[in-house]
């Protein structure tokens, strides 16, 4: 998630949870029109290096494992950047068709693509036979109308990929509403690819629910529920084999949670991020930004109210946003 799970966030999560989470898909590179040029520069440029921080192998070592993800559609630099990727180490790479942004989706990227499978099309095909990785799709259920999905399902069948990781919202929706699980359920078995189900997984529940509704599901992908419930891997999985419920996870503990043991947990890693935000910060005034920005989020994993939450937020020094969340972790 674009400035959310970002590296510092993913080396905090493995310094405190190892072995958790079994893969994350990282914020998406976005195509640019000079990336040609870009990329000829090889490892020489600032600027190459800055637009692949995120994803820079020797940057993510000891961290979680990771699938970089594109967004965009034109294909030259689709297939340049992809190649880059696997000749740093990637395998696979997947390609982002479900950002709903409005200032992406107008440009017919991300959620913008859906309406249009004939575009999809000709990207695959443009795509799929030029680049050495691995690709995978992570796609909405459509941009305006869940409909949309239904004509992408045929152009998806007829490519090799990886998987497919779908959040059954519509990209009109951004992130309200609730995901529509009766689309889901109809598009699931048309699909020969994994499927990987996303949207709302924030508790174990919510993992057994989905598992027993849609049993074909390959996996579930947790977006913001790593943030609202940081320690939501380690709770569903249990097993010698790293499988729980069905589900493969890359976790090698084997250890139920209880209450007292989660918050623990989850004050430390909350305390563990804010400290690194800090410490990674260019200035005061971006770490208080980023804290805030955390904040909103994590506040949820706690046993604190709303309005106690917002206290947070409304405080404009760091000294006194971290006072107060210290106080909130201790
Ligand atoms: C701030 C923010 C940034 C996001 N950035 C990305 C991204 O870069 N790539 C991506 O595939 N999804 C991104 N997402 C979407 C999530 O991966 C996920 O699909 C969505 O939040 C629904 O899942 P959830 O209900 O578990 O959060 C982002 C979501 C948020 C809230």
């Amino acid at each position: 998630m674009q400035g959310l799970t970002e590296l510092l966030f993913r080396r905090v999560y493995e310094e405190c949870f190892p072995g958790a989470i079994r893969l994350a898909v990282t914020p998406f590179l976005s195509l640019t029109h000079n990336l040609h040029n870009l990329l000829q520069s090889e490892g020489q440029s600032a600027t190459l290096r800055q637009y692949l921080r995120d994803v820079l192998p020797e940057a993510n070592e000891g961290s979680i494992p990771i699938t970089p993800q594109i967004l965009g559609k034109e294909p030259d630099e689709f297939i340049a950047l992809a190649n880059k990727l696997y000749d740093m180490g990637y395998e696979e790479v997947n390609w982002n068709i479900g950002c709903p942004m409005r200032n992406i989706t107008g440009k017919h990227r991300g959620s913008g693509i859906l309406p249009y499978p004939d575009e999809v099309r000709a990207v695959l095909d443009a795509v799929m036979p030029n680049i050495k990785p691995r690709l995978s799709v992570k796609m909405r259920i459509g941009l305006r109308q869940k409909e949309e999905v239904m004509a992408l399902v045929p152009v998806i069948n007829d490519y090799p990929l990886a998987s497919v990781t779908i959040h059954p919202r519509l990209g009109r929706q951004q992130y309200t509403g609730v995901p529509d699980i009766e689309t889901f359920c109809k598009v699931l078995p048309l699909i020969q690819h994994p499927v990987v189900y996303n949207g709302d997984i924030v508790t174990p529940e919510d993992i057994r629910h989905i598992k027993n509704i849609c049993p074909t599901i390959a996996d579930v992908m947790v977006g913001r529920g790593i943030l609202y419930r940081p320690t939501l891997p380690l709770e569903t999985a249990w097993g010698d084999d790293g499988v729980k419920d069905g589900f493969r996870t890359g976790l090698r503990r084997v250890k139920e949670l209880n209450e007292e043991e989660r918050l623990r947990l989850t004050k430390h890693f909350i305390g563990r991020l804010m400290s690194e935000v800090k410490n990674n910060a260019k200035s005061d005034e971006s770490a208080l930004r980023k804290t805030k920005e955390y904040w909103c989020m994590v506040w949820k994993g706690l046993p604190i109210s709303e309005a106690d939450a917002r206290k947070v937020l409304r405080e404009q020094e760091l000294t006194a946003v971290d006072n107060l969340i210290a106080v909130f972790i201790q």
